[in-house]
């Protein structure tokens, strides 16, 4: 980009103008945390390819700061990298820093440490917030701020919050937001985003305001003909598609009727942002959860029915976009780029398995009296678990009722003595035990299955036990605890362990072993696991998420660029029936058929 350019995105009429010359925004969103960054040039280009001219992406503080005070910017968290190639590309950028985002991402992309602070208010101008945000964004600001437009680089806006409308806890908060990216040198436009619940709350003085939404509902058009008419409209989100839970449909758009709107919008003169372009994958522990009443997790992929699918392949979305942005450019759009390849492996066969209760020597349990949230647990130099199983274990002396008080977050497998005995949740808060004899010990192995990323209860994440737990009305006491992240460290461990043959007594959970072969160059592909229950796959290392037979996801993606040419290993974590062996596909089964 010349240096010359010294006019940003300005929003002072109907219409945008950039560097003094009217601009209509055709954006979409891709977030580089969702995309193994080896694809990331080729999904930018396929962006450009459909006649988009700017590229929005969220920044995921709880990615770039998973330890007070421990950054990471590096490989798959570069941001400037991604920046800078979305330039080189020739797509301008809309940054979206948060430091809350919302996006069905882990507690909505703020690091799950800040909760160890009981009278954390997050979203607020609460003392401790503002000191962690100020930290965060003394190191995020100056890392952006030389690639803003009017230093050259491809930034021509930057969004204040997210949606802080709908929330709307505190009315210092966006002020505080905006002067903390103003005082750290962000002079390109700013913008607020708002959806139909927080239209009347939202927006902060000095910034854009810009709209969310699916639909020209009559609520939309009403709002859209409020808004100030000498100022550029701009369709932050508009939703291509839409997100999944676990235990409900797959959600699809039609590609006519999205098209339709969009032709729509753009002939009332507005500028767009496709949310998303391209979803891609909340890979690992990075889903977040619905809760309006009723705590529902979300899968890992993130297809959203996106005009670019999961694995980054053209939809008739794309091909409909493509017709309709091309009439907005002077010139051809580029070539779109070729698909990359998918292949199905031959089926991985089980070689060998370790019972979750032989893998706890790796990990230095943690003793304490009562119950602890996995946030305050003391691990991680002081920053507590945040993601993940946590096992809490004590000794009994007799059966009786055990009783949750809705303390398991989100969903416990009991064992007595290693055997399972059932599964404690929000539903099912109690159990009975069967006497025994002599002392017994009980094992609740609590998944935090994601945290909330939308709504009021965003302070209330905590995870794993967060208080006590029952038996016969006495709270039990005497917990030996044991954080199990699943990290790659500790999954490399593994290998270190006694693994067995496959026999008929096979414990569970545990973690099951395979190699997949790759002949020549990796592909794209999918697993899937027909025959298991539920539980998380590890690829050379990697956490790809977690798999769920009651769907409707019933593949993950697994992308070439995390295969090596040879053997790969890959590490099954099952909490309840085991599968014959691991499969593979060449295409995603997104909705369960049966
Ligand atoms: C809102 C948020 C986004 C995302 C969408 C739903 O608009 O701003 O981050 O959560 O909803 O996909």
């Amino acid at each position: 980009m010349a240096k010359n350019m010294r006019q940003g995105l300005t929003a002072n009429s109907s219409q945008f103008t950039l560097n003094g010359e009217p601009i209509r925004i055709l954006g979409g969103s891709i977030h580089y945390f969702r995309v193994p960054r080896a694809y990331w040039s080729d999904r930018l280009l396929k962006m450009k390819a459909c006649g988009i001219n700017t590229l929005t992406t969220y920044v995921p503080w709880n990615l770039h700061e998973p330890e007070r005070g421990v950054f990471d910017f590096q490989g798959q968290q570069d941001l400037e990298a991604y920046i800078r190639e979305a330039g080189r590309v020739g797509l301008w950028v809309i940054l979206r820093p948060g430091p809350y985002i919302c996006s069905e991402w882990e507690l909505g992309g703020l690091p799950s440490w800040l909760l160890r602070d009981p009278n954390m208010k997050l979203r607020t101008t609460y003392p401790g917030f503002m000191k962690a945000v100020n930290s965060f964004f003394d190191e995020l600001m100056p890392r952006v701020v030389p690639l803003q437009f009017h230093k050259g680089g491809p930034i021509i806006a930057v969004q204040v919050e997210n949606e802080y409308g709908s929330y709307a806890k505190d009315d210092q908060c966006l002020p505080f937001i905006k002067e903390a990216m103003l005082s750290r040198g962000i002079c390109e436009l700013l913008l607020t985003s708002d959806a139909h619940d927080g239209f009347k709350c939202g927006g902060v003085n000095g910034a854009l305001k810009t709209i969310n939404f699916q639909k020209l509902t009559p609520e939309v058009r009403k709002h859209l003909e409020k808004m100030a008419p000498e100022k550029p409209k701009l369709v932050m989100e508009y939703w291509t598609g839409w997100f999944d839970v676990w235990a409900e449909p797959h959600h699809t758009f039609k590609a006519e009727e999205m098209v339709s709107i969009v032709t729509e919008i753009l002939k009332l003169g507005m500028s767009i942002n496709l949310y998303m372009f391209h979803g891609g994958t909340s890979f690992g522990f990075m889903n977040g959860a619905t809760d309006l009443g009723t705590y529902k997790p979300q899968v890992n992929s993130y297809d959203y029915d996106a005009p670019l699918t999961e694995a980054g392949d053209y939809t008739t979305k794309y091909h409909l976009l493509r017709e309709l942005f091309a009439g907005y450019h002077s010139e051809d759009l580029p070539e779109m780029p070729l698909e990359t390849p998918k292949e199905a492996y031959p089926s991985v066969v089980i070689g060998q398995y370790l019972p979750l209760w032989e893998s706890l020597q790796l990990i230095a349990p943690h003793e304490s009296e009562r119950p602890v949230n996995m946030e305050n647990l003391p691990v991680n130099n002081g920053n507590g678990q945040s993601y993940g199983y946590t096992l809490y274990e004590t000794n009994i002396t007799g059966g009786g009722m055990l009783n949750s008080r809705n303390h398991v977050r989100d969903r416990a497998l009991v064992f007595v003595d290693k055997r399972f005995i059932g599964i404690l949740d929000y539903k099912t808060q109690e159990l009975p035990i069967r006497n025994g004899q002599g002392e017994q010990k009980l094992s609740l192995l609590v998944e935090n299955c994601g945290r909330v990323n939308y709504g009021e209860a965003l302070d209330k994440q905590h995870k794993g036990l967060i208080g006590n737990i029952e038996l016969n009305h006495v709270p039990l006491r005497d917990c030996t605890i044991t954080s199990l992240e699943m990290k790659p460290g500790f999954v490399n461990r593994l290998s270190s362990l006694c693994w067995k043959p496959l026999g008929q007594e096979t414990g569970l959970p545990a973690f099951f072993q395979g190699t997949l072969i790759v002949d020549g160059v990796p592909s794209d592909t999918f697993i899937k696991l027909p025959g298991w229950s539920k539980g998380v796959v590890f690829v050379n290392g990697q956490n790809l998420g977690r798999y769920w037979s009651i769907g409707p996801q019933q593949t993950l993606y697994l992308p070439g660029p995390w295969l090596k040419t040879g053997q790969n290993e890959i590490i099954v974590f099952e909490e309840q029936k085991k599968g014959n062996d691991i499969q593979s596909t060449c295409s995603p089964h997104l909705a369960k058929t049966s």
